[in-house]
């Protein structure tokens, strides 16, 4: 499974489907709506391109994720912060280890650079993250653990206790938080010590993905390194947008807005939906976007080409994520069209599976 990856065989797919009316698909909330504020053209000024890893912006996300300013290392999208990161750590020949199932393009990221890849399973239902799992999985030349937090796909939140003893196995924890916010009250690892790097952004549960504003939190030392390492990529973000996303996290609870309501709601729809769906096996949504129910007959591919062709509807394979007979569902969208979706997949699966 090693060797030199040079695309994301799932970010193409994702961004290649014909758009659906029904778009159980999608792993985000609804965009904001930039109109809803009254922005003066002389508040995005590009004058401040010039001030060096924009303080301000670094300030406001160290404040949020309640880490001092040192350690916030700024890329564009949790994306770009998951390859800086990595990029910082890991060297050809490397070995890391991710969870299974994965969200791709962070595995392709790590072979992109050259890293051999293992695997520990999480097991479904569930998905929990199990400590013992992980070391079990580690050898002498791990150098990385690769993490989601809530896991994607399935939204599994592993809590702090969890996190706390996977940070003492003595290798350097990569966690994708990005999804993290949905959960209310949970912290970044990055608060539980120097082992974690974690990364995020406001794209997520904040329906800001078009700003590209994300970071990586690491202790201070890496984070520098992170810093002029970014010097050799992008240089620097886009400044109109950091200036933008200065606002939404000066303003983030305005941003979220009703997104908690409509997320409790719209769970409520699909662990009702799946209470009466007999050939899903699927562990109930608790905090989650996405959830990852297996079809425990027939085939996934079937059922997503029948959902296309004949109820305007869209899911994720879960070949995907490395176990196809899954599929992961998301609950982001405006209720009318979830429970549309949801409607439509009973009908689907009735003829499919
Ligand atoms: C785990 C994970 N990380 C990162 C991303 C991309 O986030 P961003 O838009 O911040 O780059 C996604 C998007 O699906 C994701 O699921």
């Amino acid at each position: 499974m090693s060797g030199r990856v040079l695309h994301s065989d799932y970010m193409y797919w994702a961004k290649n489907q014909a758009p659906v009316r029904y778009h159980l698909a999608s792993s985000e909330v609804p965009h904001f709506a930039m109109s809803q504020w009254a922005i003066d053209p002389a508040a995005l000024e590009l004058d401040g391109a010039s001030r060096y890893r924009y303080p301000p912006l670094r300030e406001a996300i160290a404040r949020r994720t309640g880490v001092t300013a040192d350690r916030v290392v700024m890329a564009d999208g949790t994306s770009m912060a998951n390859m800086l990161a990595m990029a910082g750590l890991i060297a050809p020949g490397d070995e890391v280890l991710a969870e299974h199932p994965v969200y791709e393009p962070l595995v392709a990221a790590a072979r992109f650079l050259g890293a051999e890849v293992r695997h520990f399973a999480r097991r479904g239902p569930v998905f929990a993250l199990d400590p013992d799992a992980v070391k079990a999985a580690l050898t002498p030349r791990t150098k990385l653990i690769i993490l989601t937090n809530l896991h994607n796909p399935t939204g599994s939140l592993a809590d702090t206790e969890t996190m706390r003893a996977i940070g003492a196995l003595g290798v350097r924890v990569l966690v994708d938080e990005v999804y993290l916010d949905a959960a209310p009250g949970e912290r970044t690892a990055a608060s539980l010590g120097d082992a974690f790097v974690c990364t995020s952004s406001l794209t997520k549960v904040y329906g800001l993905s078009g700003l590209r504003c994300g970071w990586i939190l690491a202790e201070p030392v890496l984070a520098e390194r992170l810093w002029r390492l970014n010097e050799l990529f992008g240089v620097a973000q886009g400044h109109a947008s950091e200036r933008l996303s200065l606002m939404a996290l000066q303003r983030l609870d305005e941003v979220a807005g009703e997104t908690p309501a409509l997320l409790a709601r719209n769970r409520a729809l699909a662990n009702a939906f799946f209470a009466g769906r007999d050939e899903l096996e699927v562990a109930p949504m608790v905090h989650n976007v996405t959830c990852f129910p297996r079809l425990k007959r027939g085939d996934v591919d079937a059922l997503n080409l029948r959902l296309r062709a004949d109820h305007d509807t869209s899911i994720v394979p879960g070949r995907f994520f490395g176990l196809a007979d899954h599929f992961r569902l998301g609950v982001g969208g405006p209720t009318e069209m979830v429970q549309g979706g949801l409607d439509r997949l009973g009908r689907a699966l009735d003829t499919v599976a």
